[in-house]
């Protein structure tokens, strides 16, 4: 089954295609994603109608360059899949209206997918994938949780931030240290170069049971840090070092917690903040302590794609969801 994605939720426009006959990396024929980041750079911020209008003017180049990667007509597609929520309400509705049309012209089935559990399998899109039961942290901009994935399609919430998502609490720390948005992947990067033990942020709610998050309050951490330093870049690097230590100290211990409260060994991440390379490290370290498995989409697939898109709506087709022709879109939805 070859299946074409499309996510336009936010300010990526993503195209690909998966093709079920390979399964694994082999799978994925092809995908493009277009970033919106120079668009928005200016306003420091999504800017929703600008988002929705770069899409539409994005989307139809981006899948002729994809089936044309990918060695493929329209015709030899066997669905269409596109992120119906969550996300922002005109953005989604341009990929949800183009991928519908798409499909009722050549007859096949449009499948709506929730962004989330896109995220939440793309690491099964990689070789030797993860076999559910497993715990999965979704680490992105709008959304931190814990789910226990007993089987696909079947997923259990078992925390979940109380505030800021991680992606967000790194995003509004670098613009409040000055760094041009989107800032989370810029911090990330200058943490580098910082100088351990100069600054020391909390764990937030790691004394307490549970497996909430709340990141809130370490931007105002942040904030009273770098008002009283001298605001050199050193000093920049020094701080977004010491958030970055206290977020993923915050995740792993959480992650760990959440392993043994669901009796599971294997721990999937995904998001963009799963791109992060510290935290990558630190789940490694700790689940080969623990004698079991971390997976990880490949950076590039842990932020906002298509792939994610295709591929979960291929598993959907597969198992035999119907679906209508209604171009629906539900820009707050719970997985
Ligand atoms: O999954 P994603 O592309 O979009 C959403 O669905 O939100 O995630 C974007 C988020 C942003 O908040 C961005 O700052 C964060 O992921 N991010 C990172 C890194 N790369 C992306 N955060 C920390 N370290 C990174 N390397
Ligand atoms: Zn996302």
């Amino acid at each position: 089954m070859r299946v074409l994605g499309i996510e336009s939720s936010c300010d990526e426009t993503g195209v690909a295609v998966y093709d079920t006959a390979f399964g694994g990396a082999a799978g994925l024929r092809a995908h493009e994603v277009y970033s919106q980041i120079d668009l928005h750079a200016a306003y420091g911020g999504v800017v929703p109608e600008l988002a929705s209008r770069d899409h539409v003017r994005k989307l139809l180049p981006l899948v002729r360059e994809t089936l044309r990667e990918a060695g493929l007509s329209t015709t030899e597609l066997d669905g269409v899949a596109y992120t119906a929520g969550p996300g922002l309400v005109g953005a989604l509705m341009v990929g949800a209206g183009f991928a519908r049309a798409l499909a009722f012209a050549l007859e096949i089935p449009a499948v709506a997918v929730h962004h989330m559990e896109g995220h939440l399998l793309a690491p099964l899109m990689e070789d030797d994938p993860p076999e559910p039961p497993f715990v999965a942290l979704l680490v992105s901009g709008g959304h931190t949780q814990l789910v226990h994935v007993a089987r696909i399609g079947d997923y259990r919430l078992l925390g979940e931030t109380l505030d800021d998502a991680a992606g967000e609490a790194f995003d509004k720390t670098a613009k409040l240290m000055g760094l041009p948005y989107p800032g989370g992947p810029q911090l990330a990067k200058l943490a580098g170069i910082g100088r351990p033990g100069l600054f020391k942020f909390s764990r937030p709610m790691v004394d307490r049971p549970g497996l909430d998050f709340s990141f809130s309050g370490l931007k105002t951490q942040v904030l009273l840090a770098w008002r009283g330093s001298d605001q050199s870049d050193q000093t920049r690097a020094d701080i977004a070092l010491a958030f970055e230590e206290a977020v993923v100290d915050t995740l792993r211990i959480k992650c760990e917690r959440a392993l043994d409260a669901a009796g599971c060994d294997t721990l999937v991440v995904a998001g963009g903040v799963g791109a992060n390379r510290k935290l990558r490290e630190q789940l490694q370290t700790m689940a080969a302590k623990r004698g079991g498995r971390v997976c990880f989409p490949r950076p590039e697939l842990c932020t906002d794609n298509g792939a994610m898109i295709a591929f979960a709506g291929a598993l959907r087709l597969q198992a035999g969801e119907s679906v209508d022709a209604q171009v629906k879109v539900r820009p707050r939805w719970d997985m």
